[in-house]
């Protein structure tokens, strides 16, 4: 009784604020089309837990810029290549911000990090040292040796375990945040810290950096499930781990003279050129974006591709047989190997297209009120672009339903991401800052299973389970488990 009253207290409240505060539109545009929805809550009533569809429908309805309110919050949906064309080139500096998302701020040190940190010279620095160190061509070329290492005790580890079923995403995370952990700390981090694993997978899988509170000030006020005190706790037992984590590698800095991690050259690079500064937290937010948007899409595509794989034997023989001719079965795959695979870059296209790991991109926010294609956008709208209903949308894709990698053969995809249909890692000033690694990780790690193993489901099943479930990315709901069978010579799994 009491919470009602509170509730519709706090609903009047807001209206009479909202009226109150409510400023004259300073635009003769109109806003782009879109849903009325309701007061406080927007058009959250009219979604249904297929968010993902649900937003799509709309905008078959509404058109591919769509104006409504979730919760209270403006937001600007854009589902047409065209549409994402204008908001990533010519209207891209209004939307570089983030918004202020009250779980994501909770989880990423008030947004002392790259992926919500606010656009201007911190963030700029932050993503310069990521390129120069890290993920740029010279330092992602450096770090070949560890990927080559870590796929290798992947590929032993299958081997060994062979005719066991194998639960595929668990053996991808522990290779690709081994890798990780390898690269910005020196350390393979599945196992050690004992924690990690748990704690990582608790800060994934705790929604990560969104909430449907946030949408909804007044549910944030109230939360009543506790979700806020859970996220939060989540968020202080990693930064203890990770607390513990930078304390060691300092500890340990004497052993890595000559050959210097990424998180020892951030140390010795912290002032930029502008005499702006990179802090301890900074440096926290960064391993924390790592760890989470650096290692989880590559895994979830990478499954969603072998899951397609299975259920289509026709498009893994094919893939085989190309990577045999160029490898042949007496060694491994190299990463060298990749630029002569098209058939191989294909697959990985096409399961970008119908399984971006961030079906909706990451949310950006405008600066001040705009102009887009002739509408008005107000200040602080937030931006969705719908990545998984373009690359569902029959208007842009022929069957688009159908795994079909053909579709990428005759340029390699370059048409459709110069188009704006294929844009699974954003665009504009905010676009991903480890494409070429993310690419590369995935060409890499499926090239290599594929070739290494005959590939089948338990019990004689057919087709994998293709449920899809809409966290922080597009994850499969039941995790794919597959039987494996080796295919190359006993030395090349050595
Ligand atoms: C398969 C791989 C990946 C996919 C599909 C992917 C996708 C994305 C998308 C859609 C965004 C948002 C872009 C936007 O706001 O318009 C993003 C941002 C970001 N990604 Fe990735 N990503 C991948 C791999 C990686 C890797 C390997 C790293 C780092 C090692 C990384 C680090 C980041 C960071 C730091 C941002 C925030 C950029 C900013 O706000 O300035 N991602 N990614």
């Amino acid at each position: 009784m009491e919470v009602a009253v509170v509730l519709l207290f706090s609903a009047f409240l807001c209206l009479l604020l909202h009226r109150l505060l409510r400023r004259r539109r300073p635009s003769h545009l109109p806003l782009p089309p879109g849903p009325r929805g309701f007061p406080l809550f927007g058009v959250l009533p009219l979604l249904n837990p297929d968010i993902l569809g649900s937003l799509f429908r709309l905008s078959k309805r509404y058109g591919p810029l769509m104006y409504l309110k979730l919760g209270n919050r403006g937001t600007l949906v854009v589902s047409s290549p065209a549409a994402a064309r204008a908001i990533f080139t010519t209207a891209d500096a209004h939307f570089a911000n983030r918004p202020p998302l009250p779980t994501a701020s909770m989880v990423t040190y008030e947004r002392q990090d790259i992926i919500f940190g606010t656009y201007g010279p911190r963030w700029k620095l932050l993503r310069k040292l990521c390129v120069t160190h890290m993920l740029g061509a010279r330092p992602l070329a450096d770090s070949a040796p560890i990927r080559r290492e870590e796929v290798g005790i992947l590929l032993r580890s299958l081997h060994d375990s062979c005719d066991a079923p194998v639960v595929v995403p668990d053996a991808l995370m522990s290779t690709v945040w081994n890798i990780m952990g390898r690269v910005l700390l020196s350390k393979r981090v599945y196992e050690d810290p004992p924690e990690f694993k748990v704690k990582m997978r608790q800060v994934l899988a705790g929604n990560g950096f969104f909430s449907v509170m946030d949408l909804v000030p007044v549910m944030i006020w109230l939360d009543l499930q506790g979700f806020h005190k859970e996220v939060r706790d989540v968020h202080l037992q990693f930064d203890a781990m990770i607390s513990k984590m930078l304390a060691d590698h300092a500890a340990s800095a004497k052993e890595r003279e000559g050959r210097p991690d990424f998180i020892d050259l951030v140390m010795q690079n912290r002032t930029g050129s502008d005499g702006e500064t990179v802090s301890d937290v900074n440096i926290k937010g960064l391993i924390l974006d790592m760890f989470t948007a650096g290692t989880d899409p590559a895994k979830v595509v990478t499954e969603w591709a072998l899951a397609e794989m299975v259920s289509n034997p026709e498009i893994m023989k094919r893939a085989q047989s190309e990577i045999d001719q160029v490898v042949g079965k007496g060694r491994r795959l190299e990463e060298a190997d990749l630029p002569s695979l098209p058939y191989l870059q294909a697959i990985c296209k096409e399961a970008f297209r119908k399984f971006p790991p961030a079906p909706v991109g990451l949310p950006h926010c405008t600066f001040e009120a705009c102009e887009v294609e002739g509408y008005y956008i107000p200040a602080d709208t937030q931006l969705f672009v719908n990545l998984w209903g373009m690359g569902r949308d029959p208007d842009v894709w022929e069957e688009p339903m159908e795994f079909r990698p053909e579709r990428f053969l005759s340029d390699g995809g370059r048409g459709a991401e110069n188009n704006f249909e294929l844009i699974p890692f954003g665009g504009g000033r905010r676009v991903c800052v480890g494409k070429q690694s993310g690419l590369l990780l995935v060409q890499y790690m499926l090239g290599s299973l594929v070739h290494s193993f005959d590939w089948r489901l338990p019990a004689g099943e057919k087709k994998a389970d293709m449920e899809e479930k809409f966290l922080f990315s597009l994850s499969k709901a039941v995790p794919l488990t597959v039987l494996l069978s080796p295919r190359l010579a006993p030395s090349a799994y050595m």
